[in-house]
């Protein structure tokens, strides 16, 4: 005989009475029943294949027949009430677990919002929107030129043709393919061929109208050089005027108010010092002394300038019996190291926000 063991809380004693019902200890069970899985188990206890009712509907056939009807209908109701009882709590652990997640993945709206963090224009920057500024509105255009050269217009052009030794002064980058002249092109060591791009290109306004070329050209620049003052990339402003009658005399006028008008002091003083560039005769270098503050009383180189080499204005596409005038160039980062008090070039480029924070 296959008969199942006996089981604690047989629905029905087969002796033919009525044992206490099955499905009342299920109620309470699968009531206190928190997780679905245990859930599922209390169920499968009463109602699954080998669960108590389950089994005790199997022994029906063992009754009386008189008694099997009777007890069926109770068995079935039984059953129905385990599973009524089963859906009720299903129902509710299932609306306690959706809880239970969403309040998991609240987000707090009221918390305060993280903000963006403000940028800032990097102090070189401010420097060259000045200098924009300031030269604007004495009257000079703003050009703008590319970084990548061909050397034509880097050196050639500039009165410094192949193989001269000013140009082992300003080692730079090459790049792998050659410009129109036939010569690798190379990032411009300096500003300066933006004078012969820019004049070029209005030379004949020049001739045509008598319009004078009043530019300068602020950018990036590049050599072969890293230190405390050198850095690989520096930014420089080109500055060019020529007409038939500007003379030295207009380029100290002309830098000594800019310079004023940078370091936004009067009690500034400016000096020529006698210099050589292969593009300007005579050349000079431009210094200047702050006669207050905390730099007063020592000289400080600021500019390369000059009178523009005759065979420059040649190359500018004019005839340089006419046309006279003057160029300089300037570093930027000096003019920003000096505005501000600023002892390392390097902290220019290395990002740290606690330095750029404090022109923020
Ligand atoms: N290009 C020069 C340099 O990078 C600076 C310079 C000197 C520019 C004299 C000029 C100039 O226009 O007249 O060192």
């Amino acid at each position: 005989m296959n008969k199942p063991a006996p089981q604690r809380a047989s629905p029905i004693g087969f002796s033919g009475e009525t044992s206490q019902s099955a499905d009342i200890d299920a109620v309470f069970e699968l009531s206190a029943c928190n997780s679905l899985p245990q859930l599922d188990a209390a169920k499968a206890k009463y109602i699954g294949k080998n669960g108590i009712i389950t089994l005790a509907m199997k022994g029906l056939s063992e009754l009386a027949i008189e008694n099997r009807k009777t007890h069926g209908i109770e068995l079935n109701r039984q059953r129905d009430s385990v599973e009524k009882t089963y859906a009720a709590r299903r129902q509710v652990l299932e609306h306690i677990k959706q809880y239970d997640s969403l309040a998991a993945e609240a987000i707090d709206v009221t918390l305060p919002g993280r903000g963006r963090g403000q940028g800032g224009i990097h102090p070189v920057m401010k420097t060259w929107q000045r200098v924009e500024e300031i030269f604007a509105s004495i009257g000079f255009d703003v050009a703008d030129g590319p970084e990548i050269e061909a050397d034509w217009f880097n050196f050639t052009a500039l009165n410094n043709p192949p193989n001269h030794p000013a140009r082992s002064m300003q080692d730079t980058f090459y790049v792998d393919m050659n410009g129109t002249d036939g010569l690798p092109l190379l990032l411009r060591t300096h500003t300066s061929p933006m004078q012969v791009r820019y004049a070029r290109m209005h030379a004949a306004d020049v001739m045509a109208q008598g319009k004078p070329i009043k530019v300068i050209a602020p950018g990036r620049t590049y050599r072969v050089d890293s230190d405390a003052t050198h850095s690989p990339m520096f930014h420089q402003v080109e500055g060019l005027w020529i007409a038939e009658d500007i003379s030295f005399a207009d380029l100290k006028g002309v830098y000594t108010d800019f310079l004023r008008r940078f370091f936004e002091t009067n009690e500034l003083q400016v000096r020529f010092r006698p210099s050589y560039f292969p593009f300007t005769e005579p050349s000079a270098e431009i210094d200047m002394k702050f006669e207050s503050g905390p730099l007063k009383g020592k000289w400080l180189e600021i500019s390369g300038s000059g009178q523009v080499h005759p065979s420059v204005v040649k190359n500018f596409g004019l005839d340089p019996e006419k046309y006279i005038g003057f160029a300089f160039g300037s570093g930027l980062e000096r003019l920003t190291m000096l505005r501000y008090g600023i002892g390392d070039l390097r902290l220019f480029f290395e990002g740290d926000l606690r330095f750029l924070k404090q022109f923020a």
